[in-house]
């Protein structure tokens, strides 16, 4: 792939860093400098293979001889199989929704999809009276809420209500964040590039819905999580290092488990690899999470930063200005709102 021919300083430093940490893991004895610093060279490069990063490591431990095999994996998948548990079923209403278009829903099933739900009705009541609608007088029944949002809103407020829930502990408050900010990206990336907005909304609330998997995992392996987290390594890498599986591997599970339509599930899975074009709403996540980053200044979850967000504007059709142009508007409104 042309975007690899040359790895750029900051990704060779960041290489090299990481390969430091491997040979740290293993007391800092320089002899396992070398297959460290392969292993993070196969992590790379399984972008131009079309691999994910659990298969690049599976791979490439998969490659060595018995003693070498040994040592590296006292560092890697070391903690043993990962299987999550008390996974979250999707809250009935989000079902309801989903069923529903946006051209063909009325107010009237809307204001009975939020009726039945306590969750659904505060949250179409707190969008109809938040400054945004401007209303003199407190709104305070469901169908008047609706009424005043009108029927794309009220279905993005409903939607956030379902999924909100999902993430109500407070260790998954800031995924929740997170997830809410990209997916008003998301939605403004699908209007720049003349897609459907309310599934990409959607999806950029559901995109990482598989790091729920892992607040199920033993302690250890989420120590040993944000060890690799702190010392650099991009979550998707940090997450297959540990769980064998990345979020959008075990986000998709999950999704397919709520029986979620397939370009949904599909668009999680891939929204880390781009390159791969699978779909545009996957290249959609994939620069809504890159807004994020930008932005709000999350951390980075994936590697190769530069060629995944050209592969993805190239699949949409959009220019790099364009993303500038959205990034300035969302930073002036942070700065509006702090
Ligand atoms: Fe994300
Ligand atoms: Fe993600």
């Amino acid at each position: 792939m042309e975007a690899l021919a040359g790895i750029r300083r900051p990704e060779l430093a960041a290489h090299q860093e990481r390969s430091r940490h491997l040979v740290s893991r293993l007391g800092g004895d320089r002899q396992y400098e070398e297959i460290c610093a392969d292993l993070d060279r196969a992590v790379e490069f399984s972008a131009c293979e079309g691999r994910s990063v659990a298969d690049a490591i599976a791979g490439y431990l998969g490659d060595l001889s018995g003693a070498a095999r040994a040592q590296l994996g006292t560092i890697v998948w070391s903690l043993g199989t990962f299987v999550p548990r008390n996974l979250p079923v999707m809250p009935k209403a989000a079902g309801r929704l989903m069923k529903t278009t946006e051209e063909h829903t009325t107010t009237r099933e809307l204001e009975d999809i939020a009726a039945s739900d306590p969750v659904l009705a505060a949250g179409i009541l707190q969008a109809a009276n938040s400054a945004r609608f401007g209303s003199r007088f407190e709104i305070n029944n469901i169908r008047d809420a609706v009424m005043r949002v009108g029927v794309p809103e009220a279905r993005k407020a409903l939607f956030a209500s379902c999924v909100s829930r999902l993430f109500a502990s407070k260790p998954l408050q800031e995924i929740w964040q997170h997830s809410q900010f990209v997916a008003d990206s998301a939605w403004e990336i699908a209007g720049i590039a003349g897609m459907e907005q309310e599934a990409a909304y959607v999806a950029g609330l559901l995109h990482d819905i598989g790091r729920l998997a892992f607040v199920t995992a033993p302690v250890k392996m989420r120590e040993w999580e944000e060890s690799f987290l702190e010392a650099g390594f991009p979550r998707v890498y940090a997450e297959a290092l540990v769980y064998q599986k990345d979020h959008a591997a075990f986000g998709a599970d999950l999704l397919r488990k709520w029986t979620l339509p397939d370009g949904l599930v599909e668009a999680v899975e891939y929204h880390h690899r781009p390159e791969l074009n699978k779909s545009a709403l996957q290249a959609v996540l994939h620069l809504a999470e890159e807004m994020s980053v930008r932005v709000a200044w999350t951390p980075e979850e994936d590697l190769w930063r530069e060629m995944r967000r050209r592969a993805a504007l190239d699949q949409l059709g959009i220019s790099t200005g364009q993303l500038s142009d959205l990034a300035t508007t969302q930073k002036a409104g942070i700065r509006a709102s702090a």
